[in-house]
């Protein structure tokens, strides 16, 4: 089989032997996989890893199982599935070492043409996903799931802030739509902001024309400000976020660190929003378990900016890398 292994920073193809499924263990051939940040980093060695030499990337695919382990109950030849993006974290608190143990940076990923994962790895795709879409859920979608479903319940006339046009941004503005929440999102360019429109957005920010965004949001909102915040951008956005959240307990979900250069938090700010910070972990078997089962009675299109042929990974990586993208950048099985 093919599969892609890193060698100084760049993605080289190799042909490797498709893997014996052991006892409890399901072969998965690979129909598609997705791009998130973390493989950016990982390919430029800027994450940790935590594996022997040379690990497979990608920590996202859709894909049919193709032979079955003895005692192996949940899946049968032919179904289709994805991976959770923790391998060992059913449902509870997420175990340790887990984070560790990441596809890419702790074990092989997904980006070959086979791969065999223990049973419990997997979630059915429902058959209204294309593999394609499927392959975008394991990480950004299950996030934005958590994000906006951990801690308080989103409440139906909560207003959700998202940042930006990436992955796990465009899943929360979907799924709080969905929800009938009211969704205020910043971007950076007139065009994805008409993007954003086009996905409901309800009124949405450029961050670079209005660097006080925190306080567009509070303007937009009578001086309420965003009930939820999936905030993404980390040093470059949480100051604002602060000013967003207004002062009424607003929850914040912790996601990541895409932006860079923003002021310090002031300590008073944050103490004054009464905010909850809840760090995320992507989510558990049974965080992906919810959301296919939410996608399967109210269905929402997961938005793919492109599909790349498996030979074609490092042209992927590329415009994932650029930002030109808008969506979820998928590569097709091998
Ligand atoms: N904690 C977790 O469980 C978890 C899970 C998934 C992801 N993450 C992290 O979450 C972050 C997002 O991941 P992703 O895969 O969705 O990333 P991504 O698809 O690479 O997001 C890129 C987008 O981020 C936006 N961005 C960059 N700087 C920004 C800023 N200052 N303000 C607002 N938006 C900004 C840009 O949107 P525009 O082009 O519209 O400006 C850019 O297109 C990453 O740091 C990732 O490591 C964490």
């Amino acid at each position: 089989m093919r599969v892609y292994r890193p060698e100084s920073g760049r993605l080289v193809q190799r042909e490797e032997p498709v893997p014996e499924p052991r006892r409890g263990e399901v072969l998965v051939r690979v129909r598609a996989t997705s791009l998130n940040y973390r493989d950016l980093l990982i390919l430029d060695g800027d994450h940790f890893t935590n594996g022997p030499g040379s690990l497979i990337p990608v920590s996202d695919a859709a894909g049919e199982v193709a032979a079955v382990g003895e005692g192996v109950t949940r899946f049968a030849v032919g179904d289709r599935v994805i991976n959770a993006f923790h391998a060992n974290w059913i449902g509870g608190r997420l175990p340790a070492a887990e984070t560790l143990r990441g596809y890419g940076n702790g074990q092989d990923g997904w980006l070959a043409g086979y791969r065999a994962v223990s049973e419990n790895a997997l979630v059915a795709l429902p058959d209204r996903l294309t593999f394609e879409q499927g392959a975008t859920l394991p990480c950004a979608a299950v996030t934005a799931w958590t994000s906006l479903n951990g801690g308080t319940p989103l409440g139906p006339a909560d207003v959700v802030l998202t940042l930006g046009t990436g992955g796990v941004s465009l899943f929360a503005l979907q799924l709080a739509k969905a929800h009938g929440a009211r969704v205020i999102a910043t971007t950076s360019s007139p065009e994805k902001a008409a993007k954003l429109t086009a996905l409901g957005a309800d009124t949405v920010i450029d961050y670079r024309a209005t660097p006080e965004w925190g306080k567009a949001v509070l303007d937009a909102t009578g001086g309420h400000g965003a009930d939820r915040i999936v905030e993404v951008g980390g040093p470059g956005t949480f100051a604002q976020s602060i000013v967003a959240a207004g002062t009424h307990h607003a929850d914040i979900a912790l996601v990541g660190f895409v932006g860079t250069g923003g002021a310090p938090v002031d300590f008073m700010d944050l103490f004054r929003s009464g905010a909850t910070v809840r760090k995320i972990w992507v989510g558990s078997r049974d965080d992906t378990e919810d959301l296919v089962r939410r996608l399967a009675v109210r269905p929402i299109e997961p938005v793919v900016d492109s599909v790349h042929p498996f030979d074609d990974a490092g042209v992927a990586f590329e415009r994932f890398r650029s930002r030109q993208n808008l969506g979820k950048v998928v590569i097709s099985g091998a």
